[in-house]
Parts: C-alpha cells; sequence; structure tokens
C-alpha cells in the first residue's frame, strides 16, 4: 500500500500526543502514522489500543536523544513530514530535576531538527511542525493576553527548555530553510491526561477521599482548552498554517485554580452521589510551586481568522466527557500510578 505522507508523530503515546495519533489514523488512511515515543512514566501504548492494528499505523519505541534511532526511522520510513510533542511536559518535575528537560526538550529537538534537514534534501514539500506551550511567554498581570509577538519570558526549567526548543526551530529555518510550523498552546484537559496534573489528580483524589493540594492562594489562573480542540489546531495548522508562522492555540476560558477544583467537586459529589460540599473538605492549601506563573490567557484570533479554527465544546461539556471518562476507567490511573511513578506520587502529593 502506498501513502501520500509519512508522518512521524513522537510523544504519540502520551497525553494530547495519543489524541492526535487517534485523529490522524482515523481521519487520513491515505498517511501512514509512525509514532515514536521513549514509553517513559508519562507515555502508555494502551492509549492507542483502538488504533494499534490500522493498516496505517506503525509504533517505534526510541529515543528522539538517540540519533543513530532517528536516522534509521527516517530512512526506513521515508519519513516526509514531523510533529513533534515529545517532551518532559510536567512543571514541578522540571523544578525537582532540569537536567532530563534540557535532554529530552532542547538535545532531543534539535536531534529530530537534524535528522529532517539531513534527510530532506530534496525538492518535495515537507513540514517540520513543532508542538509548543504558552508558557514561552512567562505569565501575565491582571489584563492583556499572550500573542504571537509577545516577547519570550520563560521562567521555569521546563518553560525555558520549551523555549529554547522553539528558539532552534525557528532557527533551522532562518538558517537553513528547514520548512517548519509551530504552535503553542494553553493548559489542555480531557482523557488519558496523566495524574500528576491539576484537573486529572484533583478527579482522582476526590475520587479516593484524598486531600486536595492547592498550591498558594489557589489564586492562579490557568486558560483551559479540550484536548481534542487541540488536537484539531494542530490538524489545522499542519495542512493550512504558513510556514515559518507560529500559531497561538486557546479557547478564552480563564479559571483560577480555586474555582476550577470547587467545580470538579461539585460535579464529583453529583456523579458519585454523595453529600453536596462533602468534596471541598479535602481542599487543602500547601505550599507554592517555586516561582509559579500568576496567570495564562492566550489569543487565538490568527489561528481563527486565518485558519477558521474554533473550541468544539464549551468547558463545562468537557469536563463532565472528562469526569465521565475517569469514573469509567479508574484502571487506567491505577495503571499509571504504579511502578516507578508510584514513589514520585508519594513524595509529592501525599502528605504535602
Ligand atoms: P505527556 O507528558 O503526556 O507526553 C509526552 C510523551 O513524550 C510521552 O509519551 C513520553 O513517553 C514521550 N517522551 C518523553 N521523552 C521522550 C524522549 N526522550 N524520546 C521520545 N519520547 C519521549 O505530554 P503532553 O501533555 O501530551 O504534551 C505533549 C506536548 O505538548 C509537549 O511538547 C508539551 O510541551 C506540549 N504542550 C502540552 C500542553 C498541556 O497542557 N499538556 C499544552 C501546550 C503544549
Ligand atoms: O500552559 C500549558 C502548560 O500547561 C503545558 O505546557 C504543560 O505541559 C502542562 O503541564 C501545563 O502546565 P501547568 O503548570 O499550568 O499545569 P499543572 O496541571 O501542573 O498546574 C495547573 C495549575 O494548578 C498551576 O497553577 C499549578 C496548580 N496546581 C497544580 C497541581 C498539580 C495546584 O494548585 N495543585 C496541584 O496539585
Amino acid at each position: 500500500m502506498s501513502f501520500s505522507k509519512h508522518i512521524l508523530v513522537t510523544g504519540g503515546a502520551g497525553f494530547i500526543g495519543s489524541h492526535l495519533v487517534r485523529r490522524l489514523v482515523k481521519n487520513y488512511p491515505n498517511y501512514l502514522i509512525v509514532n515514536l515515543d521513549k514509553l517513559t512514566y508519562a507515555g502508555n501504548l494502551e492509549n492507542l489500543n483502538d488504533v494499534a492494528s490500522a493498516p496505517n499505523y506503525r509504533f517505534e519505541r526510541a529515543d528522539i536523544c538517540d540519533t543513530a534511532a532517528l536516522q534509521r526511522i527516517f530512512s526506513e520510513y521515508q519519513i516526509t513530514d514531523v510533529i513533534h510533542l515529545a517532551a518532559e511536559s510536567h512543571v514541578d518535575r522540571s523544578i525537582e530535576g532540569p537536567m532530563e528537560f534540557v535532554l529530552t526538550n532542547v538535545v532531543g529537538t534539535v536531534n529530530l531538527l537534524e535528522a529532517a534537514k539531513n534527510h530532506w534534501n530534496d525538492s518535495a514539500n515537507h513540514v517540520f511542525h513543532h508542538v509548543s506551550t504558552d508558557e514561552v511567554y512567562g505569565s501575565l498581570g491582571d489584563t492583556g493576553l499572550f500573542e504571537e509577538s509577545t516577547a519570550y519570558d520563560p521562567r521555569s526549567p521546563y518553560s525555558a527548555s520549551k523555549a529554547s526548543s522553539d528558539h532552534f526551530v525557528r532557527a533551522y529555518y532562518h538558517t537553513y530553510g528547514l520548512p517548519i510550523k509551530m504552535s503553542n498552546c494553553s493548559n489542555n484537559y480531557g482523557s488519558h491526561h496523566f495524574p500528576e496534573k491539576l484537573i486529572p489528580l484533583m478527579i482522582h483524589n476526590i475520587i479516593e477521599n484524598k486531600p486536595l493540594p492547592i498550591y498558594g492562594k489557589g489564586d492562579n489562573i490557568r486558560d483551559w482548552l479540550w484536548v481534542e480542540d487541540h488536537a484539531s489546531a494542530i490538524d489545522a495548522i499542519f495542512h493550512n498554517g504558513r510556514i515559518g508562522e507560529s500559531y497561538n492555540v486557546g479557547g478564552l476560558n480563564e479559571w483560577t485554580n480555586i474555582e476550577l477544583v470547587r467545580f470538579l467537586c461539585r460535579l464529583l459529589d453529583q456523579k458519585l452521589d454523595r453529600t453536596p460540599g462533602s468534596a471541598e473538605t479535602l481542599i487543602t492549601y500547601v505550599t507554592d510551586r517555586a516561582g509559579h506563573d500568576k496567570r495564562y490567557a492566550i489569543d487565538a484570533s490568527k489561528l481563527e481568522t486565518e485558519l477558521g479554527w474554533k473550541p468544539s465544546i464549551t468547558f463545562e461539556e468537557g469536563l463532565e466527557r472528562t469526569v465521565d471518562w475517569y469514573l469509567a476507567n479508574q484502571d487506567w490511573v491505577e495503571k499509571v500510578t504504579s511502578g516507578a511513578y508510584q514513589a514520585y506520587y508519594e513524595k509529592m502529593y501525599i502528605g504535602r
């Protein structure tokens, strides 16, 4: 069978990557989707059970820091395009140990850029789409939105590593003419989200009647987007975005952490048929995150105007779907939080 594109998706076994891979495999049977993932604690192949045997899907367990593996995979599959999501993604882990973030997010990204540059020495139309974060812009005050032209001001080891990777991606465009595209998205939520991040952690702890750790006063603001809407934005940018351009992705959906956690408490009290107000008693204010960014908020008007993208569902609807998924998939949570992750989880989230 011949395919019109051979797309290498990195980090496809992770949270956002698995939603993107599923979308591409199902919607584009004429594309070969090669999922390259190291399967760290955050990667789980079960996330892709429903597409694992599709004729246009392949999986390669590899580390983007392994240049020989990248060389082999680019040659073996004749890779025509890259959508790069593989990363260390959790801010708290980056504070505990920045070096893994430098290796995967910075060195790994440059390895991929090199592999693409070396293999794409023909006249075909290739795309290297780098998936990044709004955290590269730093922290907002009470007003204003991050625009594509906002100066970079990363403040955590995670965001510094992502900002560095963004700079390298742009450098490969300007210096070598590599056909890059970039997207910088706000906080995602949805199914298959590793339960160390705020929303899945809170859902899990409410179900288990465990403390709900709120950093600082809970007044930090995040701008939340349903993960499948992020996948649809990547699809739109990959296909129709302009080469060399960055697109901000977000849904104008700002919540303080405490408002959001209270919303989840009310929703889960209903779903679990518990006394109204019982989950809120689990809320526990804990030491703030070091260097905690105050507010993120995205202006996605470039993406909306140029490519006609819009979020497809409201936050309330998306949260209900997410909560329903976690309630129906407690075995998934059990699997991903056992093993190597467990020690870290106990240290960071129990009795904090
Ligand atoms: P995730 O942690 O859930 O998944 C990351 C995946 O990358 C995992 O499957 C992991 O096994 C893989 N990986 C890690 N190191 C690797 C390596 N060295 N080689 C190969 N694979 C490796 O992350 P996520 O939340 O799905 O984020 C995906 C991407 O989107 C990241 O680049 C992140 O910076 C970006 N992003 C995330 C959000 C968000 O809210 N989660 C928002 C904007 C941008
Ligand atoms: O903005 C995009 C970014 O969103 C992505 O680039 C990151 O990969 C992703 O992890 C996410 O980063 P955040 O740091 O914003 O997400 P997190 O879920 O870790 O935290 C959300 C907010 O909730 C933040 O203000 C810290 C707070 N928090 C988090 C946890 C885990 C708590 O108050 N308690 C917690 O236990």
